[in-house]
């Protein structure tokens, strides 16, 4: 069975946890492929007192599923702290995270609360600069983390394996990190010996995890299994490939998972962009489809529903536009998607008019793709479609003859205006709320 991949298409939050656990009925194995505790992945599912919300920031949303087997690739960033309590939320809700169900990568990095402390000091540097103002990142350590990696002085999770030798090389990071904080930010440092002792705590819980995670993932594709990778973040939060610098510090797109899981292309199969039926980011940065007021109130809504747009990890309100074909059409190129999921179907129910940004306009001239790529977006102005909303609620749909003929029509123009078939849409937060396009 190949590898089956799932990426966000947007600036994350598109409801890729949702259709991983989705997906994951038919998958042995979920593996994330990059960033850490920055994801929020929510998973809605039906229990005999109603509906029961998980919410999963370093573990794969599959592992909802008891059939499932969970990896935490090298390409992720991993706070052991995080990453504990949330096994231990997750195991009193009654899921299974023994090491026989949850395996980390050896090669995968662990972020300190040293990485924290230079988030934060660089983020409030940037805002006092002024130059291109914060990012408006989750402050969870992410940026320093991947920063130490690529540096070649980062702490990967082999180390959990030796506890004394852990506590070294912490309390070296932790008195590295302050000189840091000290010198360039006139910041106060952080305790070294305690931080040490934490960590050799960490070490002795998490040891019987690690795993040479690649060569896992390889012997179950060769037994034909069928693995999913499930991404964090989106296409356009992307280090390289997205509205840089307002990006995070991984590669969140599809090549990302051969990277990040140790896996060679010859095993893709689908590649599933997931996609709201709008627009919204979360953090600074440019988005041309951008609305305010009552219209952005009404995409977001009041946070009286726990789908509105708050943020999973931080809360934080998440900025709210429509949908834009331009970035949608360059994340079908640059993932090689074979297949659109659009999810949040239902909250467009009610409006009168629902508009989709098929192009660019900048100074007279139309743009149906990014001239440079997804850098400086602030000369563009959409160019909007704009079509007849629809009355109906459509959260009972189960099939494309369910939804009221103008939902149908958004849907085609879709397809039309990405060249990429939509496989499902998602009408609710609950498994069985989802229509199957095909
Ligand atoms: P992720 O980071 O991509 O996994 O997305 P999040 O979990 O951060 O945000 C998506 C939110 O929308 C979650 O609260 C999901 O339960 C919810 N959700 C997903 N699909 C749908 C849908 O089709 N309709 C509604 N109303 N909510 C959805
Ligand atoms: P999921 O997996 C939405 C955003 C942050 C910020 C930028 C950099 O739930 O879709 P970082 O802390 O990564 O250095 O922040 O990236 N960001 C996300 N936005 N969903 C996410 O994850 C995100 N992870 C990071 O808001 O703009
Ligand atoms: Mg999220």
């Amino acid at each position: 069975m190949p590898l089956h991949i799932i990426v966000g298409a947007q600036w994350g939050d598109e409801g890729k946890g949702r259709i991983t656990d989705l997906l994951a009925a038919e998958a042995a194995v979920v593996a994330r492929y990059s960033g850490g505790d920055n994801a929020g992945h929510t998973v809605t599912v039906d229990g005999p007192d109603g509906p029961q919300i998980f919410k999963l920031h370093l573990l794969p949303s599959g592992l909802i599923n008891p059939h499932v087997v969970g990896v935490l690739g090298h390409g992720m960033v991993i706070n052991p702290h995080s990453l504990l309590a949330e096994m231990d939320r997750l195991g009193a809700l009654g899921i299974v995270v023994s090491p026989e169900r949850v395996k980390i990568s050896a090669a995968a990095h662990l972020i300190t609360p040293g990485h924290m402390a230079l988030d934060r000091a660089d983020e409030a540097a940037r805002a006092a600069a002024n130059l291109e103002g914060k990012i408006g990142t989750t402050g969870r350590g992410i940026g320093p983390a991947y920063t130490d990696k690529t540096a070649r002085r980062g702490l990967r999770a082999e180390l959990l394996l030796d506890p004394e030798r852990l506590g070294d090389r912490v309390a070296e990071h932790i008195r590295l990190v302050n000189q840091t904080l000290d010198r360039i930010y006139g910041l106060p440092g952080l305790d070294p010996v305690t931080i040490a002792a934490d960590y050799t705590q960490y070490a002795r819980r998490l040891a019987p995890y690690i795993t040479e995670t690649s060569l896992y993932l390889y012997r179950r594709l060769q037994a034909n299994a069928a693995v999913l990778a499930e991404g964090a973040q989106g296409t356009l939060l992307d280090l390289d490939l997205g509205t840089y610098p307002f990006v995070t510090s991984s590669s969140p797109t599809s090549a990302g998972a051969f990277v990040g899981l140790g896996v060679g292309p010859q095993f893709a199969g689908r590649i599933i962009g997931v996609t709201k039926v709008f627009q919204t980011r979360v953090g600074e940065g440019p988005f041309p489809t951008e609305v305010f007021g009552p219209e952005a109130d009404r995409l977001r809504g009041t946070g009286s529903n726990p789908w509105d747009e708050f943020g999973t990890t931080t809360g934080r309100p998440r900025r709210c536009g429509w949908l834009d074909l331009v970035l949608l059409r360059y994340a079908v190129r640059v993932n090689g998607l074979t297949e659109l999921v659009l999810t949040k179907m239902d909250v467009l129910s009610g409006l009168d008019q629902v508009r989709l940004c098929a192009a660019y306009e900048a100074g007279g001239t139309r743009h149906d793709e990014l001239p440079l790529g997804p850098t400086d977006l602030a000369p563009f102005r959409p160019v909007y479609e704009t079509m007849p909303g629809w009355a109906e609620d459509v959260s009972a749909a189960r099939s494309l003859a369910d939804l009221p003929a103008a939902a149908r029509h958004y849907v085609q123009r879709i397809e039309e205006l990405t060249g990429v078939p939509v496989s499902l849409i998602s009408v609710g937060p609950e498994r069985k709320q989802i229509v199957r396009a095909e």
